[in-house]
């Protein structure tokens, strides 16, 4: 019965401990899943930010370069016409001793139309804007006037990703200071050295970014998902093998069990097939002793003594069975004993035998 009991508990245990790692290991598969995903998005980002940056750094170089130079002079020509809006410098347009015509490019002027005649070669275009504006065909967007507003507060670069007529985009933008060389051009309009004069924005497709993450994402998923599985199915055979363990045990102890109450029984029925004769024996050979005294003679007697003696010990060997197979059913009670007593009781019940054979026995204080 104990058995059994045992047996549904330890199964539950089993039930519950494998319960609990399937869903521990669900958590920690999903947590895997998603932080990786996300990891997976953020270093996508991270690429085109840092694209975007070259682009943007590229275009700065450029015009630092023209901005050196005080500008540029190039040939006055139709697709190149004087700009309007340095009208205020006093040399613009020069002529070279052989009469060629010259006129002054800005930076800004400069890179647009590097822009405009080689944009299949350009690709990620960067835009020059501004607050104050010299030229109209600058004028910031929504997003780009909100980050140039930051600039002025301070802010050093403005990130963002952005659905533009359903494409993703992100957008950087960063300030561009007013230095030294700008004056030239600008400082009519109220600008000195560290001021903000404006920004470029530059804005990347995001789109071949997550196609390689998504076929990333994709191998996170299936390898994660073939790892949860494999880890599944070793709890699984974890539990099944615990579970047949377990029966397997309590096979054992109901045969154990069994055997034992089959030894138990065949031990009683020894016993008490065997204290009947014994007692017999004992009682008949009294009998004979007590009644035909006479007629036996001294070795009657003492054979008759001799069975008397046998059969006790039969008797008394029957009775210690019985009382070894109700101690066993009995539950385990620790007590104190005196060992001495029990030790002097088998010296007085051996001395005959260890006189015979002149074995001498000291007891000694402490020892046994
Ligand atoms: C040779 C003259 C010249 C120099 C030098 C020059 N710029 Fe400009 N810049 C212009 C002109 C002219 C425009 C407006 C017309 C255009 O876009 O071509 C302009 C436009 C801009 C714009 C766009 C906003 C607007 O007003 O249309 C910014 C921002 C700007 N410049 C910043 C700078 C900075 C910063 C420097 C120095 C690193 C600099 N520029 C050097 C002449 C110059």
């Amino acid at each position: 019965m104990t058995d059994l009991k045992n047996y549904h508990a330890d199964l539950l245990f089993l039930k519950r401990t494998s319960f609990w790692t399937i869903v521990g290991w669900t958590i920690i598969c999903l947590f895997s899943t998603f932080w990786s995903v996300a990891t997976e998005k953020e270093i996508a980002l991270e690429l085109a930010r840092k694209e975007a940056l070259t682009v943007f750094n590229k275009d700065q170089a450029f015009r630092f370069w023209a901005t050196n130079h005080g500008g540029v002079y190039v040939p006055a020509t139709k697709t190149t016409p004087p700009n309007p809006n340095l009208s205020h410098i006093p040399d613009r347009d020069i002529v070279t001793p052989e009469g060629k015509n010259l006129t002054l490019m800005n930076p800004a002027y400069m890179l647009r139309q590097v822009i405009d005649q080689y944009g299949d070669l350009y690709k990620i275009k960067g835009k020059i804007t501004s607050l104050k504006l010299l030229n109209i065909v600058n004028e910031p967007d929504s997003w780009e006037r909100q980050a140039l507003q930051a600039f002025d507060n301070g802010v050093k670069e403005v990130f963002e990703v952005k659905l533009v007529e359903g494409v993703p985009l992100l957008r950087l933008m960063k300030p561009m200071y007013t230095m030294e060389g700008c004056l030239k051009c600008h400082e009519s309009q109220g600008y000195q050295v560290g001021d903000v004069r404006g920004g470029v924005s530059v804005s990347i497709p995001l789109s071949p970014y997550y196609i390689t993450s998504s076929r990333a994402t994709l191998r996170i998923y299936l390898t994660h998902t073939f790892f949860g599985l494999v880890g599944f199915l070793v709890i699984i055979f974890i539990f099944y093998r615990g579970k047949s363990r377990l029966t397997e045990r309590l096979a054992a102890e109901t045969a154990l069990h069994e055997s034992s109450e089959k030894i138990k029984l065949f031990a009683y029925s020894v016993s008490h097939d065997l204290k009947n004769p014994a007692i017999a024996l004992h009682g008949i050979t009294k009998l004979l002793i007590k009644n035909y005294r006479d007629s036996l003679d001294e070795k009657g007697v003492l054979y008759c003594d001799r069975i008397m003696k046998s059969s006790n010990q039969i008797i008394s060997l029957v009775e210690q069975i019985n009382l070894y197979m109700s101690t066993k059913e009995q539950p385990i009670v620790l007590e104190t004993i005196n060992a001495n007593e029990i030790f002097q009781t088998i010296r007085q019940e051996y001395a005959n035998q260890l006189n015979k054979r002149k074995i001498k026995n000291r007891p000694q204080r402490g020892r046994f």
